[in-house]
């Protein structure tokens, strides 16, 4: 019996930061002052992240090129790997993402690459608690996930190994 299914991804949109709530907003503006920290020469694409801990602490992220193009690593996950580094076995628990680049205006949320959410399932995972994902362009409105199965559906976990 063939059946036709469908994945539904939420997401909230707000039209400015200042309709965030006050720790989601300062997330979201620390995302953005990471974007000035890229080191993107090649792409002249700058992602700044930020995400906050379940101790209230936040820890930034930006991407960093190589000339060896897949050695960089996107600003998502600098961000994710510096804050589990830093404080190892406390809960992430948002994660705000945004982009400033040389060559034209981002205007729209940055969707985050698939290594990336793939990433973002684990810390969930391992976090014991949903990440929410705030994204915005240089400007315009702001997208809300409030987990990675938003963005990421079908996953691939460790139950398969
Ligand atoms: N990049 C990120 O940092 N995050 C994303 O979600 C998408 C892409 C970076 C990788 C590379 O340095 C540049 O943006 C262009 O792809």
């Amino acid at each position: 019996m063939i059946r036709k299914e469908q994945f539904i991804c939420p997401y909230t949109v707000y039209d400015s930061p200042e309709e965030l709530d006050p720790q989601d907003a300062e997330l979201m503006r620390r995302a953005h002052e990471a974007t000035k920290g890229s080191y993107a020469p090649y792409s002249r694409f700058h992602v700044g992240a930020a995400v906050r801990l379940a101790n209230g602490e936040i820890v930034v992220g930006n991407n960093i090129e190589n000339a060896a193009y897949p050695s960089g690593l996107c600003a998502e996950r600098v961000a994710l790997f510096g804050a589990m580094a830093k404080y190892p076995g406390v809960a992430i628990e948002a994660l705000a993402l945004t982009a400033h680049s040389l060559l034209k205006q981002i205007g729209e949320p940055v969707a985050p690459c698939g290594s990336c959410r793939q990433v973002m399932v684990e810390v969930e995972q391992v976090s014991k608690h949903p990440l929410r994902v705030l994204s915005q362009g240089e400007t315009g409105p702001i997208m809300v996930f409030e987990g990675v199965e938003s963005l990421m559906p079908f996953i691939f976990l460790d139950k398969f190994l």
